[in-house]
């Protein structure tokens, strides 16, 4: 796919990861809109990759409110038109420190699933139908290890990763016009990767900027991806 020109929604852009996506992607002539709840953090984010010659564009939003999610998708079209790239990276971990499972309210395990499940869902729920009818589209779910591998308290966390990875594949499996995708990107020194394991050696970690390129060039090479797979982003 040829990102010159194409719209882009990224979810939880503000920092980390979906900043570093965003500004990939607009250096590869995406317009991109970028969706956080911090609207300061947003705005700045949007300004550098403007300041660096994008069109980036700040919708600040939370994905786990069901009455955000139509807003979000109508201004994300509104202001870099039909949205042909739709990813899926904001985030939730729970409560910090983690818990063990027989520690989790079963409130903070569904504000997890709002976030990280039942949100993507909606969005794409509304946007792959103009997907379809346009006749081109990549969804990408940003995953991670800990929905496949089961670590001690990070069970709220890697259950909603696990059914974000099903999601993915029974997208693909309905929507063969259309190419998911979910990918594990690693660990990355992050705000989340801090508030997870605030005492791993962060230095030995690397930054997210190398993981978005990757990513980037996925979306670019989508068609040469069979749909639904999950891809480790290798380190
Ligand atoms: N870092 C790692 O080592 C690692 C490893 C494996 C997988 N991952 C995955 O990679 C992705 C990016 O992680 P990261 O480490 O870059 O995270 P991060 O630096 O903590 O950034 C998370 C982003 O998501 C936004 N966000 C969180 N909740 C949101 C909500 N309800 N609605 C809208 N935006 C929301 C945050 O902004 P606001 O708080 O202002 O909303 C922020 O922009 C996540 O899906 C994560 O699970 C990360």
């Amino acid at each position: 796919m040829e990102l010159k020109g194409r719209g882009a929604l990224i979810t939880g852009a503000s920092k980390g990861l979906g900043a570093a996506l965003a500004a990939e992607l607009a250096r590869a002539g995406a317009r991109v809109a970028l969706v956080a709840r911090g609207a300061d953090e947003l705005e700045s984010v949007a300004a550098r990759i403007r300041a660096e010659g994008g069109d980036a564009h700040a919708l600040a939003a939370d994905v786990a409110d069901k009455r955000a999610v139509h807003g979000i998708a109508g201004a994300a079209a509104a202001v870099v038109g039909p949205i042909e790239i739709l990813v899926h990276n904001a985030s939730a971990l729970g409560p910090t420190p983690l818990r063990l499972l027989l520690d989790t309210e079963c409130e903070d395990l569904s504000r997890v699933l709002e976030t990280n499940l039942v949100g993507p869902f909606r969005l794409t729920r509304i946007i792959a139908g103009a997907m379809a009818l346009h006749g081109s589209g990549v969804v990408v779910h940003v995953s991670s290890d800990a929905a496949v591998a089961a670590y001690p308290r990070w069970g709220a966390y890697g259950v909603s990763k696990a059914a974000l990875d099903h999601l993915n594949r029974s997208w693909a499996a309905e929507l063969p016009q259309l190419r998911f995708f979910s990918v594990d990107p690693g660990e990355m020194d992050t705000a989340m990767h801090a508030a997870a394991m605030p005492d791993a050696d962060h230095t030995r970690l690397p930054g997210p900027q190398d993981v978005a390129r990757r990513i980037a060039r996925m979306i670019a090479d989508c068609e040469r991806i069979e749909s639904g797979a999950r891809v480790v982003v290798p380190t």
